[in-house]
């Protein structure tokens, strides 16, 4: 190989998020020819002790059935189940670590690797309160010990932290082990397709750089909606809420790609400089523009707290105050058990200067991408309606990426991610002080709603969430248009 062997080690491997997300993007990393069975190892790491066949036991169900057919598949998973090899130890024991350093090195040494170009990747699907022993550990007994062109890169996934001082003790934790170069902070909607999308659409297009400003838009949303509540993570949520869960890290990553300015260059570094100078230019929050809810029925899950303050649902309004965005609310809006399963970002533009139309139209335009499901980008526009009326109604024009790209399966985040983690392009992972500066907005009205200073409404499961998100959004500015949806074409 033109690289040293590579060995992806993941921790906490019979977890949760190991077993539904981590091993299915490895697998469909394997099956694509990005991890070679000549030079890749994967290696489980959890504390139950397990064989090798136990892991591939518990993960195969997850492994999903790909285009190529069932024989193919079969195939296929059984080689990708033996480059697995379980490793059974404890999260601070030096014993476990020892023991995973010397299956590594066996494996480096049997792959003939040069020494210093094996590449060593560890991938933390941790519980963070874990996080500071096992990278110590890590540190002191299993990084690559040389430095050519090999590497050892950590990659961990929120949460980072429950606050701004929380989060930067972690990051100081990390910091005094690892470099900046070797940490790979996930957030995986920075993999989805249509996130990725942005930088393209807002920077290699005409049509939208005149108009991408204060002069023209007349607010934003960003808007993550699921159909089901905690189920099963009752536990986890109860202690972090919407606002950690959601918006502090995914909606604000999104909301940064679609404000940012340009960046100098295409490089990660350039483009994360960017995404920090928005981030800091955001307002502190005022209390008064935000709406909190909690679905009925939260607190019946028994790891749920009888009394918990804890909101499923909020819409946030965030000010950017710069010369191209003072003015334009920002409507950052997430909700559990919703009626709906959707993110989407809905840029609307203000109404036409001396409207000759203005008593016959619909609504305004916008620009819709739906992050998913059904991967769109549409416009919305006032037409003519067709006929022999001199009548207009609102239309749109639509990419609809699956009658577009009927031949493309879009990749799953994580796939895309750990491929960067591999590759070394860290484009598409939160720098740490972007994740300060993340932190700083949320901070304080966090710590408003954990003081019970702020109280969410109850809404019934199923609903738009509380009523009175609706006439928050109302009041920064935003018109619904009434009588029009838009319905993602079908093949
Ligand atoms: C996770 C949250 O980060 O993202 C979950 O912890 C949420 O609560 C999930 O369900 C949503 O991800 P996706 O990719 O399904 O939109």
């Amino acid at each position: 190989p033109e690289y040293g062997c590579l060995s992806i080690v993941v921790l906490g491997a019979s977890g949760d998020l190991a077993k539904k997300k981590t091993f299915p993007a490895l697998f469909n990393l394997f099956r694509q020819g990005f991890l070679q069975p000549n030079e890749v190892h994967i290696f489980g790491y959890a504390r139950s002790k397990l064989s090798d066949d136990d892991l591939r036991e518990r993960i195969r169900g997850y492994l999903s059935l790909g285009k190529g057919g069932s024989s193919e598949h079969a195939e296929d998973l059984s080689k990708f189940l033996q480059l697995i090899k379980y490793v059974s130890g404890s999260y601070d024991s030096e014993d476990g670590f020892l023991l995973l350093n010397k299956e590594i090195s066996e494996h480096e040494i049997a792959k003939n690797s040069q020494p210093g170009s094996s590449r060593r990747l560890f991938y933390l699907a941790l519980p963070p309160s874990v996080y500071p022993s096992v990278c110590k550990m890590i540190r002191k007994y299993c990084m690559n010990q040389y430095d050519l062109t090999g590497w050892t890169r950590i990659v961990v996934e929120k949460p980072f932290g429950k606050d701004l001082n929380s989060a930067e003790e972690l990051s100081a934790q990390l910091g005094e082990l690892f470099d900046e170069q070797q940490l790979y902070r996930i957030d995986h909607y920075l993999g989805k397709e249509l996130v990725q999308n942005l930088l393209v659409v807002r920077f290699a297009n005409r049509f939208f750089m005149p108009l991408w400003n204060r002069d023209n838009i007349a607010n934003v949303q960003i808007v993550f909606r699921e159909d089901f509540g905690t189920e099963g993570r009752g536990g986890y949520f109860d202690e972090y809420g919407i606002i950690r869960d959601i918006i502090q890290n995914h909606l604000l990553q999104v909301l940064c790609l679609v404000a940012m300015e340009k960046p100098v260059s295409l490089k990660p570094e350039h483009i994360r400089d960017e995404k920090v100078k928005v981030l800091q230019s955001v307002l502190p929050i005022h209390n008064e523009e935000v709406v909190l809810g909690q679905y009925e029925g939260y607190k019946d899950d028994p790891t749920v707290s009888k009394d918990s303050n804890t909101p499923t649902f909020a819409t946030v309004i965030l000010r950017i105050h710069n010369e191209r965005w003072e003015g334009v609310p920002f409507i950052l809006k997430a909700g559990k058990a919703l009626n709906s399963r959707k993110a989407e970002i809905r840029v609307q533009f203000k109404d036409v200067p001396g409207d000759i139309f203005r008593c016959k139209k619909q609504g305004r335009n916008e620009f819709v991408i739906r992050l998913q499901p059904s991967e769109a980008m549409y416009m919305k526009l006032t037409v003519k309606k067709p006929g022999l009326e001199m009548s207009t109604i609102q239309s749109e024009l639509d990419l609809s990426y699956g009658l577009r790209y009927q031949d493309v399966v879009i990749p799953e985040a994580y796939e895309r991610l750990i491929l960067d983690t591999i590759r070394g392009d860290q484009q598409h992972f939160v720098r740490r002080d972007e994740l300060k500066a993340a932190w700083e907005i949320f901070t304080p009205l966090l710590h408003d709603i954990d003081d019970g200073k702020l109280k969410p409404l109850s809404y019934k499961p199923g609903s738009r969430g509380p009523a009175e998100a609706d006439e928050l959004l109302s009041k920064a500015g935003y018109v619904q248009t009434h009588g029009y949806i838009w319905i993602p074409p079908t093949l």
